[in-house]
């Protein structure tokens, strides 16, 4: 059971990143450890110069990202962390994929059509690409799982017709199945917070490119920022204000989902549990101080790693090594399979 995952390098990662998916890279790490498998990590640097970016800050904040993977509990002894731009049989493998990608299921892409919006210069066919270079992430090392946050779902449902289309044209048999040349993997998603909402617009995913800052809890946040920003969230004005979930209650559902997933309770626990509150103080007071407790020890851990840049590049060195030659076989089957090259021996 291999699990991959891919993450991008921004220095401002936020609850949203967290809850939805690095928590569980973390889980991922010890179900593949005990199952004697694999489970890669990716920190997303070629993505990253999609959209309007400085080259000046991208290898600090690609620092920042890592050093913030191991303070959650990514451990280079248990999994393999790399850096994107660090494995070029990626984005050959992106190359070669786009021979099955069609062009119509590119331009339906959600996130394409919010981030092109945005860009104010240029509209980079990279952007447009961006799923092709996630498809190939995954794909260059058959990887079977793959947790994500919801938002990504789409890119993953892409990823997967792109390994069902590449095995039929590609691995096509006399008579038979065709073969399976890539792994079809399957997203994980959350049970609980895999869509953490912008605390001002709660109608809005948390996001550190379209949301507002006052809406976002950002994982570096100091202890009061995050109560204040907690304290100002947007409820709504059921009265007497009744703490539960539900389609009209987008705020209050949202800070439920959060309290809930940062004290690993379900949201009925936490409904229950939260009967006789006053108001929806009680609540944001609550959702305070369990954020705060799961942030602290990440925050420790974190201010301890960030300042080694020479011991962050070497483990990243470690991790393309081993990402390497984990994906270099994968590379060869396509282009074999592709008739790219010479015929192999
Ligand atoms: P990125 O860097 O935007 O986000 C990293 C992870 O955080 C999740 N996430 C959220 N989960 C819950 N609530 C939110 N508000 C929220 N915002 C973000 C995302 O779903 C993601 O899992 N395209 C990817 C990076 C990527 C990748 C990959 C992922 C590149 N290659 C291969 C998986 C496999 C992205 O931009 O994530």
């Amino acid at each position: 059971m291999r699990v991959y995952s891919g993450i991008q390098p921004t220095g401002r990662k936020h609850l949203g990143n967290y809850l939805g998916a690095i928590r569980h890279y973390v889980t991922g790490q010890e179900q593949a450890w005990a199952a004697g498998d694999e489970a890669i990590f990716c920190v997303v640097d070629l993505h990253a110069t999609t959209v309007a970016y400085d080259p000046r800050e991208l290898r600090d904040r690609t620092y920042d990202t890592v050093a913030l993977l191991l303070a959650a509990g990514l451990d280079p002894e248990r999994s393999i962390l790399y850096r994107q731009g660090d494995v070029p049989e990626v984005p050959e493998l992106t190359w070669l994929l786009t021979a099955v990608t069609a062009h119509g299921d590119l331009n339906r892409m959600h996130q394409f059509k919010e981030k092109s919006a945005q860009q104010r210069e240029l509209v980079s066919a990279g952007l447009f690409l961006y799923p092709v270079l996630m498809a190939a992430d995954v794909l260059a090392f058959r990887a079977d799982r793959v947790p994500v946050g919801d938002d990504q779902r789409q890119h993953i449902e892409l990823m997967r017709d792109i390994a069902l289309r590449f095995n039929a044209r590609f691995g096509a048999t006399d008579g038979g199945e065709p073969r399976e040349i890539l792994r079809v993997p399957e997203g994980v998603y959350p049970t609980v917070a895999a869509r953490v909402m912008d605390l001002q617009q709660p109608e809005k995913k948390m996001s550190t490119s379209s949301g507002s800052v006052e809406g976002t809890l950002y994982l570096l946040d100091e202890p009061k920022t995050i109560e204040k920003k907690l304290k100002r969230a947007v409820t709504d004005s059921e009265n007497p204000p009744v703490i539960r979930r539900g389609p009209d209650k987008a705020g209050v559902s949202n800070l439920i989902d959060v309290l809930a997933a940062a004290t690993d309770r379900t949201p009925d626990a936490v409904e229950a549990s939260l009967q006789d509150a006053r108001g929806y103080g009680d609540l944001k007071a609550a959702t305070a101080e369990a954020v705060v407790a799961l942030l602290r020890p990440i925050q420790e851990r974190y201010a301890e790693l960030r300042g080694d840049e020479a011991a962050i590049e070497a483990a990243l060195a470690v991790g393309a090594e081993k990402a390497r030659a984990l994906a270099r076989p994968v590379v060869a089957d396509v282009r074999e399979a592709m008739g790219v090259g010479p015929r192999r021996r």
